[in-house]
């Protein structure tokens, strides 16, 4: 019987086998450290993210980044210009160095710890930035990058002088071959092809790769299959990881048992003890009924996302807070600021303060408040991966039990937790 546990994961540039399950970047923080240990002490992959890393490091390690920052440029608190607004690298390789570090010594186990890093954080300074996040965590220890939402084309030559530039395994996520090609092209001229290629389809959490009026006429394993052929056509052998409604393990042995070198799954790991959710946004999860999960257009960063509909995030009235965080901003500005002006001004033209900005929302402010509920299509089914207390709140699961469910399940069944049959 085909189960997960059948396939084992194995990169070019080791000789070493892991259990091929990657628990997905979920940024900010939501793929905490705790989550991301997890999956690698149980022989697998885990990410963490450094979305917001300077928020990131000052909850964990007491540091005062995001306040400083916030001080520093306070002049440009009642102004839409924000182009004087600038992260300085110092700090930002002070907060890699804490996050990415801190989690590597504490990394147990055969598995592997990577950091999603995502370019559309521009961060008022794309480049510079980036080179320094990249760096910053190659320095730090971490065993991979996976680069997402963007994709810099110079993202490996930003990194070729790192002495850990060959040893770390580095990759990218794309959602078609289109996508795929410029990225291998440029990575070419470093000599440095990805170690693994994340394929996400349209069902995934977070943003998606897809434009916001056709993503439903994509499918991953037409994606899947395109990649593969275009690969091998290519001569190229770089392992592929689906990603984006693989829900159960059977559906993750199907992927592998059709080439796939791994699964990337996120949304069972929301609801578990080590997702660094609040309980109540968890509770939020699990509540979900399909209906209630759109894809709009409230990102600023111009990529469609995924979100439950009764996020806080959508249809609030923040004030832009570019000044502490300011993570989406480029070229001085942000598509939140320009709504939140637009929003403002046509309440005051009807004589009141009261709105809220539906066109956009504040990403870096919600997501540092976990308000946005980001979540892939069948975050719906959560509520069948456990059972309801008397309370009437679900039971959050062990990150242990849901690995190992989609490690060892078959037959599309989903295990339930141990107090569930114990109790049957
Ligand atoms: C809550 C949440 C946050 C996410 N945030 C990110 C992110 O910051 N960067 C990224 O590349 N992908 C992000 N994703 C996508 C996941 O890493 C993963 O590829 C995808 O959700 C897998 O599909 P599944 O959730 O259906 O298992 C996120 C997904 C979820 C559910």
């Amino acid at each position: 019987m085909n189960k997960v546990d059948n396939f084992r994961l194995k990169f070019n540039n080791d000789n070493k086998e892991y259990v091929p399950i990657m628990i997905g970047g979920m940024g900010v923080d939501i793929s905490s450290s705790e989550l991301a240990l997890e999956a690698a002490r149980l022989g697998g992959v885990g990410h963490i993210s450094d979305a917001l890393v300077t928020d990131v490091s000052d909850r964990k390690f007491d540091t005062k980044f995001v306040a400083d920052k916030r001080k520093q440029y306070k002049d440009s608190l009642n102004s839409t210009d924000k182009s004087r607004i600038h992260f300085d690298a110092v700090d930002i390789r002070a907060a890699m160095q804490l996050h990415v570090g801190k989690t590597m010594e504490a990394k147990r186990g055969d598995g592997l710890v990577f950091v999603n890093i995502m370019e559309k954080l521009t961060m008022n300074n794309p480049k510079d930035t980036l080179t320094t996040r990249l760096n910053s965590a190659l320095d730090a220890g971490i065993d991979g990058i996976t680069l997402s939402a963007g994709l810099h084309l110079n993202s490996m030559a930003m990194m070729q002088e790192n002495k850990r530039f060959r040893d770390a395994k580095l990759g990218i996520i794309v959602s078609s071959v289109r996508a795929l090609k410029p990225f291998l092209q440029r990575a070419k001229r470093s000599n440095r092809m990805p170690d693994f290629i994340v394929v996400e389809g349209p069902l995934a959490g977070g943003h998606l790769g897809f434009a916001f009026d056709n993503w439903k006429e994509f499918n991953l394993a037409v994606i899947f299959s395109e990649i593969k052929q275009f690969l091998h056509e290519s001569n190229l052998d770089i392992p592929l990881i689906p990603a984006g409604g693989i829900f159960t393990g059977s559906d993750g042995a199907a992927f592998l048992a059709d080439g796939a070198a791994a699964i990337q799954v996120a949304t069972r790991f929301t609801v578990t003890e080590e997702c660094g959710l609040p309980d109540k946004a968890k509770q939020e999860y699990f509540r979900a009924t399909e209906a209630d999960v759109e894809v709009n257009t409230s990102s600023p960063t111009g990529y469609p996302m995924r979100m439950l509909s009764y996020s806080p995030s959508i249809g609030a009235k923040l004030k832009p807070n570019c000044e502490s965080l300011g993570y989406l901003l480029e070229n001085g500005t942000c598509a939140y600021i320009d709504a939140y002006e637009r929003a403002k001004a046509e309440a005051a033209s009807k004589g009141s303060k009261a709105f809220g900005v539906y066109e956009k929302t504040c990403l870096c402010t919600h997501m540092q408040l976990f308000q946005c509920y980001t979540c892939g299509h069948y975050v719906y089914r959560l509520k069948d991966t456990t059972v309801k207390q008397d309370d009437g709140k679900y039971q959050i699961l062990t990150a242990e039990h849901v690995f190992k469910d989609y490690q060892f399940s078959t037959d599309g069944k989903i295990a339930l937790p141990a107090s569930a049959i114990l109790s049957a």
